[in-house]
């Protein structure tokens, strides 16, 4: 079967399509944490829908063992640079991001975050993200959130090379 034709309302966000892997590891920081490194492959992908479809899952770098992982999905409001993501994260996070797609950078922050009843403390209470394809063609993704104890503070900077 023909590969679904890209719907041209997501046409300003196709620099993120595609397999990406973590190259070198990613860096994890926050004022509470010992900084780490961490492993990420990442999917983003289309059906021919005006949306993206993402999975985020990171590993261990040394033993590869499963660690965070969030797939959702990308919407673009039809004729502007309004974008919408949403995420589905196995800590037990629901979360809505919006914000705006300007050239190869989306910037976006939470707009709303849902957790389950037995969340671990503490917990998010504000997350931004930044997604740019560098000047190698490779994808940058920064996360920062604000927590119960913190204000908001780089968590994550992870450069993807594209597989
Ligand atoms: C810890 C949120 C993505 C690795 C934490 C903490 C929060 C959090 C609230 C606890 C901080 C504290 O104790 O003060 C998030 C959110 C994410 C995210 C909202 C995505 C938007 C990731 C990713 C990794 C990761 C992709 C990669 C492996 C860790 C590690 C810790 C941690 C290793 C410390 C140990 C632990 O609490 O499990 N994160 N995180 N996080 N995060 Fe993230």
């Amino acid at each position: 079967m023909e590969p679904p034709r890209m719907s041209p309302v997501v046409e300003p966000l196709s620099w993120m399509l595609g397999t990406w892997l973590s190259e070198p590891p990613g860096a994890g920081t926050f004022p509470t944490l010992q900084p780490f490194r961490y492993l990420e492959e990442a999917h983003i992908s289309h059906v021919g829908q005006p949306v993206l479809n993402f999975s985020f899952s990171a590993f261990h770098p040394d033993t590869h063992k499963p660690m965070h992982r969030e797939c959702g999905f990308i919407r673009l409001e039809p004729d502007t640079n309004k974008v919408a993501f949403v995420s589905a994260q196995n800590t037990g996070i629901v979360e809505v991001e919006e914000g705006e797609v300007n050239g190869q950078e989306l910037c976006i922050a939470s707009h709303s975050i849902a957790r389950i009843s037995f969340a671990k403390e503490p917990h998010v209470e504000q997350i931004t993200r930044k997604f740019r394809l560098n000047s190698e063609g490779k994808l940058e993704q920064t996360v920062s959130m604000a927590t119960t104890t913190q204000p908001l503070t780089q968590h994550l900077h992870v450069t993807y090379r594209k597989v």
